[in-house]
């Protein structure tokens, strides 16, 4: 017999989403939700009439599934997205977000759900511009682009359990969803929000040093690339843990091992717990304002 949870998932959502703030993320979750079962509509906005060209462009053949609108054209684009939207999605800035929360609140439906995915914007800070409306933050993360992501879902003060599964059924659509408590989010932002940037400036620096060392360009580029790749897609694999595959590389008095020993003196953990406390530091003063 299927699990409650199984059959939750087979039923797909009908509802008209607003996405407001179609950029990096904004355009995610779109491509996300648009690939999905669910039978949605979507009305999205940008700034600049630039920015709605282009998901024009990579949004083709979608007519009567997906409205696009610039304020740059039309000044009261949000406000016309919003009006019959059930689930309202927020993806500015964080510096634009209350702004927008203001503008919109007078004309959102009054049983709409309201889900922010700006960094360093509480619940309740939001909950002052968009008084008595239900509030839910997600902390996605850029490989959402391609389905890959890993998205943190906290429920503000008078969000339901319904909405918690609701945004979670949403935000499968561009990947995993981890539901935690809101203290934790800028804990999650530290680690998934920011982590793909963290993985890139180790491929980054990795192929310097390889081309340092000798390698051509392009070479070092493919070498490091797919190695990541690679062994990102084995870990994805095997069902092992990543200590239990490294184990597996690093052959006792062997090469593996005496560069491992170079990252472990330099205190590797020390360094990354210490980035991650710098990312949640400055989440707290987004917060503040
Ligand atoms: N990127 C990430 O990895 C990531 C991860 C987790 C959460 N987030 C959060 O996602 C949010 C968006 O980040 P992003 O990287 O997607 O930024 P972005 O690429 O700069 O996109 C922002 C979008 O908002 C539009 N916009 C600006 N003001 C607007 C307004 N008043 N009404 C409607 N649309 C408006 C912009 O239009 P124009 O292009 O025309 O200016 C653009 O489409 C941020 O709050 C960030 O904290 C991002």
């Amino acid at each position: 017999m299927p699990t409650l949870a199984a059959m939750l998932k087979l039923v797909s959502i009908q509802a008209n989403i607003a996405i407001l703030g179609t950029g990096n993320m904004g355009e995610a979750i779109m491509t996300g939700l648009l690939d999905s079962e669910h039978k949605i509509q979507i009305s999205v906005t940008t700034r600049s009439i630039n920015s709605a060209n282009k998901i024009g462009l990579v949004s083709q053949n979608l007519e009567g599934f997906l409205q696009i609108a610039s304020l740059e054209a039309h000044p009261d684009a949000n406000i016309e997205a919003v009006k019959d939207a059930d689930i309202v999605i927020l993806a500015v800035k964080p510096i634009a977000l209350i702004a927008l929360a203001k503008e919109i609140a007078p004309h959102l439906k009054k049983d709409a759900l309201v889900i922010s995915v700006a960094a360093g914007t509480s619940t309740h800070s939001l909950s002052l511009a968009l008084p008595g409306m239900r509030i839910i933050r997600a902390m996605p993360n850029t490989p959402a682009k391609i389905g890959k992501g890993v998205t943190g879902i906290s429920a503000g003060a008078r969000a339901t359990d319904a909405d918690i599964q609701l945004a979670k059924e949403l935000f499968e659509s561009i990947g995993a969803v981890a539901v935690i408590d809101e203290s934790q989010l800028d804990l999650l932002s530290a680690v998934s929000g920011s982590g793909p940037a963290y993985f890139y400036l180790f491929v980054e620096r990795f192929t310097d040093a390889a081309i340092a060392a000798g390698l051509e360009p392009e070479a070092a580029r493919t070498l490091v690339e797919e190695t990541f790749i690679g062994s990102a897609a084995l870990l994805d694999h095997e069902n092992e843990a990543p200590a239990e595959l490294r184990r597996a590389v690093t052959s006792p008095k062997g090469t593996t091992e005496q560069a491992i020993a170079v990252f472990e003196e330099a205190d590797l953990t020390t360094l990354i717990r210490s980035a991650m406390r710098a990312a949640v530091a400055r989440a707290k003063e987004l917060n503040q304002g």
